[in-house]
This record gives structure tokens, C-alpha cells and sequence, in this order.
């Protein structure tokens, strides 16, 4: 029997935020600005919150510029719905699209370098989906950027303002469990790993950042650390998470590991070959072609490799088509994407100068999440929230993408909803009193979870067991999904959760223990995986990224988010949440862009 767990420490603050990347910090600083003397703890699981997957988004922000002569807030706004494939929540997007500009200039004013023209004008470029005149005019040029490290320099720009204001980093730490006291959350119990310490965070205020779940696949954009643990907190207290079978693959990963190589690449004229050297895209996307949105691409490349059409790659024995990016010229390569370029030369071994370059899809972004209304309020059910608790980024979902995102629409809505939730913090924060103690029974989840880890016996591998779930999900959970392979994938699930079980731990120390963050996070990948795999066989269509062979087409009866609890495991509940229809509903000069419309590209 290991020592007996208990909460050591006993902090308070303001507002506690868990997860320290681009929008956990945009909400922090929010708050801040609001409210300079407020006590705001950031929590981060790396090492610094420089390591956080923010810092690796490349290609841009979406932003209209008001005195742009041809482009217009509102064919933003279409190109996000059509996107969606018509289940993305229209008061969500009317609200970031309409912001986007303002936090643009935000960004300018406070440090982020900005790639700019010759005249000295912010740089944009066009990426899928994009388009002008709602989709009657060519590509829009509407994205901002930071070369292609626009992500580096959103988190050094939250970052340096955080650092300014006073904001205390708790780094190498994980949230395990949130408090909750009557109906509302009061905060969260944290595993201080340096110090192997459980430390309760009373806080008026508790927002959920921690970003994605890209590491219940094997091949995926996603850093390390994305784990899905942000919505395991949720589901731990029975809470709904939502829409999570909307994975987002990303088409163009650099074979093997799956490392983005930016959809700037064909932003700035990059085109995509099979292996008779084909320029496919346009039997799939006559009009758009190769800057069709991710889930139209990334299908086209599975079935030109599922048609015999793919390459196989030696080193990775993996299928793959090319992108073709010989023909960009020196500046485009060394000055406005110099690293992913290099990124193939140090992954793959080729000159993307002179020679084609491999990718295929690779697991990217999760446009499901935590439900939250438009202010980022976390939600319990379709109409009521948890008074005290909020998410933003993307592991929450208000929801702005719907079933598939449109590049460079992640950074716009993290920053864009880190304000958001910022100001509706900062009112709750003027508004209530800090708890004055932790419930009793604070701890006793994560008490029960880490002993269990710590006592389990058995000759499982925890990464056995985590191997397999990822080759599970990316065969039979991928870009094309059926009854059958769900229904496998969640009886897998199953004996992946039973094996768990019998994972004997080498340590027992809680003092930075990876093996033990290992198991909890295997946990929290096993309850994401879940969802997804029960939420895609769930849903008898197809809608965004959300591919069934076998119920090809969207349908109406499924015109609603999916809400998913799991109080057992693989015991999971649905419910509803309708999409928001107003900017249809205003009936104003555009509102038929607005319905359900078809989507063609
Ligand atoms: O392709 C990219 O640069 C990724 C951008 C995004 O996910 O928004």
C-alpha cells in the first residue's frame, strides 16, 4: 500500500488558469488589463509555457482589414459557415470574425513582428476555403503572419504582456481534478511535479486551456503534450464534452512523424502531384483545387492513395502523394516559410528547391471540445452552465469551425475568445468572493486515480497499451470511417481500458515521475478516444471532417452538436445542442448564404 495522498498545499487566486498557451495567456492579460491587481495563476504541463503548441502554429490569423477595397467581414463569415459544412454556431462566428481586425492591431501595438510588404503594409496570404464574394470570387488574401512562426510570435507577444503584469507561472504541472462546490467550480487540484506535491487553487474564476487531443493518433501535428486532458477534467465530474468526432487531418504532414508543413506551402502556390505526377486536385475541387478546405484535400489524398495513385515511401514504408514547391521562388523558400522548408530537408533528407516533397494527412485539430456559450462559459447541458468555470482554445468549443476549420481560423479564434473570456472573467472576478475553503472531499477523484496508478500490479506496458490505441484510431477512427471499423475500434478501446488496469509503475515517487504523468495521460487519451470513436459511429453521416462510407451524404436529422458524458467507461450518454442560426434568422440582405447550404468547391 503506498503512502496515503493528500492535498499538501493550499493556494488562492483570482482566476486560475490551466494551460499556458496562446489562449490561456490572451485571457490572462485580459483579465489583467481589466483588473491590474487581480492574482492570476497560469498552469503550464511543460516547462515553460514557450513549450506550449501554440508556439509551433505556422501559417497565419484570418483577419479583415476594414479598408480592404475587395475583401469583407462577412464573406469571412460565410467562407467559416460553408466550411463548417453548415454546423458552426453563427453568433460565434459573426462575434470573432468581427473582432479579428481589432485583435490584429493588438498584436501589432504590442510587440508581434508581423512579415510586411514594401510599403510597409502587414503581408497577408490566402489559404483553403478563403474566398471572396461568398464564394463567387477568387481567394482571399486575408491571413496575417509572422513568416511561418506566426505562432512563436503570438506566444512571445502573450507572453512578455503576461510576464508585465504580474501573472504567477506554476510550470511542470497538471490539473487534476476541478473543484466544484454546490453548482459551481471553485477550482482545481494540481500535481506540482517538481515537487511531488497535490496543491488545492481556490480561485472566483477557472479557465480550461490546455489545448488538443492530437496524441490519441500516431501521426499528428500535435507537441507531446496534447492529451486531451483538459477534457478529461470535464468528463471526470460528468460534464459534457462535445462534437469530438470532428478530427480535423491536416493534408499536408511530412511523412512519418507527421510534422505540418504549413498549408501556406500552397498558399503561396505549392501544388500537390500524385506518383503519375497528376495535379489531382482538380477532379476533386474544380474551382479551388489544391486551397480546397483541409477535409476536402485530405480526402482527396486518401483516395488517390487508396486508388493506387499514392507513392510509397521507403524510409517510413508509408503511402504518400507529393507537394510540388520547386518552382516558389528563393524569397518564398528563405524568407517567407524558411522553416518549414528546412523542416523537410531535416526530416526527410530532400532539397524541396530542387526535388518534391512527401506529405500526407496527419491528425491536426480537434473543433469539438468543451461546450461554452459565445463568452466562453463552460456549459453542463445546452442551456445551463457551471457558474465559474470556462474554456477557451482549442479545448473548448463555442463553436466557431463546426464539423472542419478553415486554416489560419485556430489563431484567430484563441486570441479573439482569450479577450472574450478575459471580460467575462474579469466581471465574475469584480462580482465574487474568493471561496474560503476547499469541500471535503476535495482530491478524492484524483486520490482514487493516482493510487490506483500506484498500486496496480500486472505486466502490462503503458505504452504498449498507448501504441496500440494510436495504430487503432488512425485505422479505423482516420479520414474514412464505417460501422464496422468504429465498432472494432471501441471494442478495442475496451480491452485497451481492462489491460490498463494491470500497468505496474516502476516508481512511486511523485517527484517528477514522467512514468506516472504517462499513466494519467494514457487515461485521459483512452476517455478522448472514446468519445470520438462512439461520437463518429453516433453520427450516421457525413459532415465536415466527419467522413462515413457508409452514410455519404449530410444530413438534416443531424443538424445539432453532439454533447457526450461517460460516467463508466465506455458507457457514453448523448445529448444535443443546436447550432446557431442567427445571422439566417436576422433575415438580412445575405441571410441566404447563411442556411444550409450545399457545399462545392
Ligand atoms: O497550415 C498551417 O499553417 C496551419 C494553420 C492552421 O492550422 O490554422
Amino acid at each position: 500500500m503506498s503512502k496515503k495522498l493528500r492535498i499538501d498545499v493550499i493556494r488562492r487566486c483570482d482566476a486560475l488558469i490551466i494551460g499556458a498557451g496562446g489562449a490561456g495567456l490572451r485571457t490572462a492579460v485580459e483579465i489583467l488589463s481589466r483588473i491590474p491587481d487581480a492574482s492570476v495563476i497560469a498552469v503550464t504541463k511543460v516547462s515553460s509555457p514557450q513549450k506550449s503548441h501554440t508556439t509551433t502554429a505556422q501559417g497565419g490569423f484570418a483577419a479583415v482589414n476594414p479598408e480592404d477595397p475587395y475583401d469583407k467581414p462577412v464573406f469571412h463569415m460565410f467562407d467559416t459557415w460553408k466550411g463548417s459544412d453548415c454546423s458552426a454556431d453563427q453568433n460565434v462566428i459573426k462575434k470573432i470574425v468581427e473582432t479579428a481586425w481589432e485583435q490584429t492591431l493588438w498584436l501589432d501595438a504590442h510587440g508581434l513582428h508581423f512579415t510586411r510588404n514594401e510599403e510597409g503594409r502587414l503581408s497577408r496570404r490566402t489559404f483553403g476555403g478563403h474566398t471572396l464574394n461568398f464564394g463567387k470570387g477568387p481567394h482571399a488574401f486575408r491571413a496575417v503572419f509572422e513568416a511561418d512562426r506566426t505562432g512563436k510570435g503570438i506566444m512571445d507577444t502573450v507572453w512578455g504582456e503576461s510576464l508585465k503584469r504580474n501573472v504567477t507561472f506554476i510550470n511542470q504541472s497538471i490539473a487534476t481534478e476541478l473543484i466544484i462546490a454546490g453548482n459551481r467550480c471553485i477550482g482545481a487540484v494540481l500535481l506540482e511535479e517538481p515537487q511531488g506535491k497535490f496543491t488545492a487553487v481556490l480561485a472566483k474564476v477557472t479557465i480550461i486551456s490546455t489545448g488538443g487531443f492530437g496524441q490519441v493518433y500516431k501521426i499528428t501535428t500535435n507537441c507531446r503534450q496534447n492529451t486531451g486532458d483538459g477534457l478529461a477534467l470535464v468528463l471526470q465530474e460528468g460534464l459534457p464534452v462535445m462534437d469530438l468526432e470532428a478530427v480535423q487531418f491536416h493534408p499536408t504532414g511530412i511523412v512519418g512523424p507527421g510534422i505540418l508543413a504549413s498549408e501556406a506551402l500552397r498558399g503561396e502556390g505549392g501544388i500537390l502531384l500524385n506518383k503519375d505526377l497528376e495535379p489531382f486536385m482538380e477532379r476533386y475541387a474544380p474551382k479551388a483545387k489544391d486551397l480546397a478546405p483541409r477535409d476536402v484535400v485530405s480526402r482527396a489524398i486518401e483516395t488517390e492513395i487508396r486508388e493506387g495513385r499514392g507513392v510509397i515511401n521507403p524510409h517510413f514504408n508509408l503511402p504518400h502523394v507529393w507537394l510540388d514547391i520547386r518552382h516558389l521562388s528563393d524569397y518564398v523558400h528563405d524568407v517567407k516559410l524558411p522553416e518549414v522548408t528546412s523542416f523537410f530537408t531535416r526530416f526527410t533528407g530532400i532539397n524541396p528547391k530542387k526535388e518534391l516533397c512527401p506529405v500526407r494527412p496527419t491528425v491536426h485539430y480537434q473543433m469539438g471540445g468543451i461546450p461554452t456559450d459565445e463568452f466562453g462559459e463552460a456549459q453542463k447541458n445546452a442551456t445551463e452552465i457551471i457558474p465559474g468555470l470556462y474554456a477557451v482554445g482549442e479545448a473548448a468549443s463555442a463553436s466557431f469551425h463546426g464539423f472542419n476549420r478553415l486554416g489560419t481560423n485556430s489563431l484567430v479564434e484563441l486570441f479573439t475568445m482569450g479577450k472574450v473570456v478575459g471580460a467575462r472573467a474579469a466581471d465574475a472576478i469584480k462580482e465574487i468572493d474568493l471561496p474560503e475553503k476547499a469541500p471535503r472531499d476535495a482530491g478524492e477523484k484524483t486520490f482514487a486515480r493516482f493510487s490506483g496508478y500506484l498500486e496496480a500490479k500486472g505486466k502490462e506496458n503503458l505504452w504498449d497499451i498507448r501504441t496500440a490505441m494510436r495504430d487503432v484510431m488512425t485505422e479505423k477512427v482516420g479520414v474514412f470511417r464505417n460501422e464496422k471499423d468504429l465498432s472494432d475500434a471501441i471494442e478495442h478501446l475496451m480491452e485497451f481500458h481492462e489491460r490498463s488496469r494491470h500497468v505496474s509503475l516502476t516508481h512511486s515517487s511523485l517527484v517528477m515521475n514522467q512514468e506516472l504523468i504517462d499513466r494519467w495521460e494514457l487515461d485521459n487519451l483512452l476517455m478522448v478516444a472514446m468519445i470520438i470513436a462512439q461520437g463518429a459511429r453516433a453520427r450516421k453521416e457525413s459532415r465536415g471532417a466527419h467522413t462515413r462510407e457508409d452514410y455519404p451524404e449530410r444530413r438534416d436529422d443531424f443538424n445539432y452538436h453532439t454533447l457526450a458524458t461517460m460516467r463508466e467507461y465506455g458507457r457514453v450518454e448523448f445529448g444535443k445542442r443546436p447550432i446557431d442560426m442567427s445571422l439566417f434568422k436576422e433575415q438580412g440582405p445575405d441571410a441566404k448564404y447563411f442556411d444550409f447550404i450545399a457545399r462545392k468547391y
